[in-house]
C-alpha cells in the first residue's frame, strides 16, 4: 500500500497490490492513468518506499536502489549536451568501467540498436525514436538483472513504436532480464509480455492476473493480424475496459 499526503490529507494511489515476478519473466502492468503503474515501479527500484507492505528482490527487502536493475523512463532523459556515444557511455561510468572495455561495450551497445554513423551526433539532431534508443541502450549497456521500463514508448508514433517493440524483443531474447514494464497500451502490453497485471482505476489494486500464450519468437506486426491476438485482446479488454470507462480523470 502507498498513500501520499495532499493537501494534509492522506491519499491512497495502490491498495492491496500483491504479485510475484519470476526471474527472466517480462511482465506488462496496465491501467488507467493515475492507478499507480508508476508508483508501483518506483517502489520496486527503490525510488518511493511503500506506506505498508514491502518489496522483495531475491528474497530480500528493497530499502533503495538495488545494484542489479536498470530504469527507462517515458520522457527521454538523454543528456542534451553529451554525444550518443557519451550518453551510452554514462551508466558505464558511473560503474567505474573505463578505458577500452568502455570503448568496446558502447560501440556493441550502439550497434545493437542500430546507431551506427550516430556516435557522435547530439540528441537534438535524433528523432524521438532514435532518443530513445540511446536512453534504453544506456541502461542496457550495464547488464541489468532487472529492468524497470515506465512507459518508455509513450511518446512515440505507431510505426516507431514498432520498431522499438521488435528490438526490445530480440534484445531480451538475447539477455532475458526481468523485465516490469508499465504502460496504458493493452497492445503494446501482449505484445511484448508473458503476464499481464491489469490494475483498477486509483486508487490501483491488481484486478487480474493474465498469461499470454502467445508463442515466441514474435513478430510485432504479424502477431497483430492472428487470431491468438485477437483473442487475448478482446478477454483483456473485457475487464480492463471498465476501469477506463469509470475512470474520471
Ligand atoms: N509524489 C507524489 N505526491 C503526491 N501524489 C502522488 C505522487 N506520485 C503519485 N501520486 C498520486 O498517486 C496516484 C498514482 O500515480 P502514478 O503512480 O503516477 O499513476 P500512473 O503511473 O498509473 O499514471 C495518482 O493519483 C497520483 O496523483
Ligand atoms: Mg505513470
Amino acid at each position: 500500500m502507498k498513500t501520499f499526503r495532499e493537501e494534509g490529507r492522506e491519499v491512497p494511489a495502490v491498495r492491496d497490490v500483491s504479485f510475484e515476478i519470476r526471474d527472466k519473466e517480462f511482465v506488462a502492468i496496465v491501467g488507467p492513468s493515475g492507478c499507480g503503474k508508476s508508483t508501483i515501479l518506483n517502489m520496486i527500484g527503490g525510488l518511493v518506499a511503500p506506506t505498508s507492505g514491502r518489496i522483495e528482490i531475491d528474497g530480500r527487502a528493497v530499502t533503495g536502489v538495488p545494484p542489479n536493475v536498470g530504469y527507462v523512463f517515458q520522457k527521454d532523459t538523454v543528456f542534451p549536451w553529451r554525444t550518443v556515444a557519451r550518453n551510452i557511455a554514462l551508466g558505464l561510468e558511473y560503474r567505474g568501467v573505463t578505458g577500452t572495455e568502455q570503448e568496446r561495450r558502447v560501440r556493441e551497445g550502439i550497434r545493437l540498436v542500430g546507431l551506427e554513423g550516430f556516435e557522435e551526433a547530439y540528441p537534438a539532431t535524433l528523432s524521438g525514436g532514435m532518443r530513445q534508443r540511446v536512453a534504453l541502450m544506456r541502461t542496457l549497456v550495464v547488464d541489468p538483472e532487472i529492468l524497470l521500463m515506465d512507459e518508455p514508448f509513450g511518446a512515440l508514433d505507431t510505426h516507431t513504436k514498432l520498431n522499438l517493440h521488435a528490438e526490445l524483443l530480440a534484445l531480451w531474447e538475447a539477455k532475458h532480464q526481468t523485465v516490469v514494464f508499465v504502460t496504458h497500451d493493452l497492445s503494446e502490453a501482449i505484445t511484448l509480455a508473458d503476464r499481464i497485471v491489469v490494475m483498477t482505476r486509483r486508487p490501483g489494486r491488481v484486478k487480474m492476473l493474465y498469461d499470454v500464450a502467445l508463442p515466441r519468437p514474435r513478430d510485432v506486426i504479424k502477431l497483430r493480424e492472428s487470431e491468438e491476438y485477437a483473442r487475448e485482446y478482446g478477454q483483456i479488454w473485457h475487464v480492463l475496459g471498465e476501469e477506463f470507462a469509470g475512470a474520471r480523470l
